[in-house]
């Protein structure tokens, strides 16, 4: 199969580099051309492990190519993919189409036989349908179908989720667009992935529906979290707990510091509008998304608080400033709704991240960046994990403890042993743990 894979950013360059793994040849194209020029030399514009290699070893095969030009690349394609960026606009939480839109109007004036245009870009409810009507509208060739083929990629194991997909969901209106997804996806298929075929506007609907679920799931053990803390009870072991159920099942009841990235925050808002415009309010994803807010800017009053009351003056070291760990995204990361809050009350800051302090560097004014994970703690009042990476989980409490000048140890990820940190003469507090405040 001929793939042309428009947009490579997180979603395009994965998908693009996984089709041509499975053998397919792919163009991506983006209008940016230092991206590209970059790409040629076998620079990745996202951190997102084993992409690297993977994208190489297809470039070297012949099979994935990178253009700043649509056109040439069209004319063989049998798929042509939208992955480009669907920010949400500002003001109004409305996925800002018109990235999309634009490269809908600029295919249908480059093709000049039928394909099939698939969105891969999250996007709104009857979207396909305004871009079947731009490619009309734009003379695309008669038998041109719109297809809708969402992504449920994880960063830091989009290439796992890729490949071994729970379901691929394809959402089409006619036998072509079926039958060029069926092939498109068919190298999958021996990794069991099952495929589910539905109507455009109803594949558009799963994505927001799949993600606002996971939100929800977020939020609720959170504030379950929140109540442990009061009665004395362990999230952990409520999670567990409800987890085995398998109607519940165990993921995605990690209680921490509220969710973030580029989809959770952006896709319960865009649903929220979509919902609101079909005059079907969602009260259930409203709280959600409210949750999350409020609980992102309360994490700064934990810390106050496990400082007996105030942050002026008070230094405090922050561990892990991405959305999560594995990836360099710095995209509604809890990290910076704490550091404001913390450094409006007079904290002074220091962070250190593996991969993310490049990008967080303009995002955190006056925070200072430290080279490694103990000398952040150096002369701190108060540590807090923020951001899971896994080099954290084996730090040295012990070193950690005789660097500081406090003793205050802030888990928002449940990462440390209460009984060890307090063993090493730390005062932890995690989340949702019985011991949520150990003396
Ligand atoms: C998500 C979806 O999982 C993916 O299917 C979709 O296509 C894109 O959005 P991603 O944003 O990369 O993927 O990360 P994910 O692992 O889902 O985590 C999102 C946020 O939720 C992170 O901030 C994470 O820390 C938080 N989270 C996740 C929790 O706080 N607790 C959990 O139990 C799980």
């Amino acid at each position: 199969m001929q793939i042309v894979m428009i947009g490579t950013g997180y979603v395009g360059l994965v998908s693009g580099a996984c089709f041509a793994d499975f053998g397919h040849h792919v163009t991506c194209v983006d209008k940016d051309e230092s991206k590209i020029a970059g790409l040629h030399e076998g620079r990745m514009p996202i951190w997102e492990p084993g992409l690297e290699a993977i994208v190489s070893h297809n470039v070297k095969r012949g099979r994935l190519e990178f253009t700043t030009e649509l056109k040439p690349a069209i004319d063989t394609a049998d798929a042509i993919f939208i992955a480009v960026g669907t920010p949400a606009r500002h003001g109004d939480g409305h996925a800002d189409l018109s990235y999309v839109y634009a490269a809908a109007e600029e295919i249908a004036r480059a093709l000049t036989r039928p394909a099939v245009i698939v969105t891969k870009s999250t996007v709104p409810v009857g979207t396909g349908d305004e871009i079947a009507r731009i490619l009309r509208a734009n003379n695309a060739p008669d038998g041109t179908s719109v297809a809708s083929n969402p992504e449920f990629l994880r960063e830091g194991a989009a290439i796992r989720d890729f490949k071994i997909p729970d379901r691929i969901v394809v959402g089409a209106e006619d036998d072509r667009a079926r039958e060029v997804l069926h092939e498109v996806y068919r190298p999958l298929f021996l990794n069991k992935a099952p495929i589910l075929f539905t109507g455009r506007r109803t594949a558009e609907l799963i994505k927001y529906a799949a993600n606002a679920f996971l939100a929800t799931k977020i939020s609720f053990i959170n504030e379950v979290a929140d109540l442990c803390e009061a009665v004395g009870a362990d999230v952990q072991e409520v999670a567990r707990g409800i987890g085995l159920d398998n109607r519940i099942g165990p993921k995605f009841l990690h209680a921490g510091p509220g969710y973030g990235g580029s989809c959770f925050p952006k896709d319960t808002l865009a649903l929220l509008q979509t919902a609101e415009a079909a005059d079907v309010p969602m009260r259930i994803v409203g709280s959600v998304v409210a949750v999350n807010d409020e609980r992102k800017v309360r994490m700064a009053e934990r810390v106050r608080e496990a400082l007996g009351g105030s942050l002026q003056g008070k230094k405090v070291a922050v561990l892990g400033l991405t959305f999560k760990p594995n990836t360099d995204d710095m995209r509604d990361a809890p990290s910076l709704a704490l550091i404001a809050g913390l450094q409006q009350q007079g904290a002074r800051v220091a962070a250190f991240d593996p991969v993310g302090i490049d990008h967080a560097r303009s995002l955190l004014p006056g925070v200072e960046f430290a080279d490694d994970s103990y000398s952040v703690v150096d002369g701190a009042d108060a540590l807090v994990l923020v951001t899971e990476w896994d080099e954290f989980r084996a730090l040295d409490l012990k070193e950690v403890a005789r660097r500081m000048r406090g003793n205050a140890l802030i888990d928002l990820r449940n990462v440390y042993e209460p009984e060890e940190a307090t063993r090493v003469g730390l005062t932890y507090r995690g989340v949702g743990r019985a011991s949520a405040a150990v003396a």
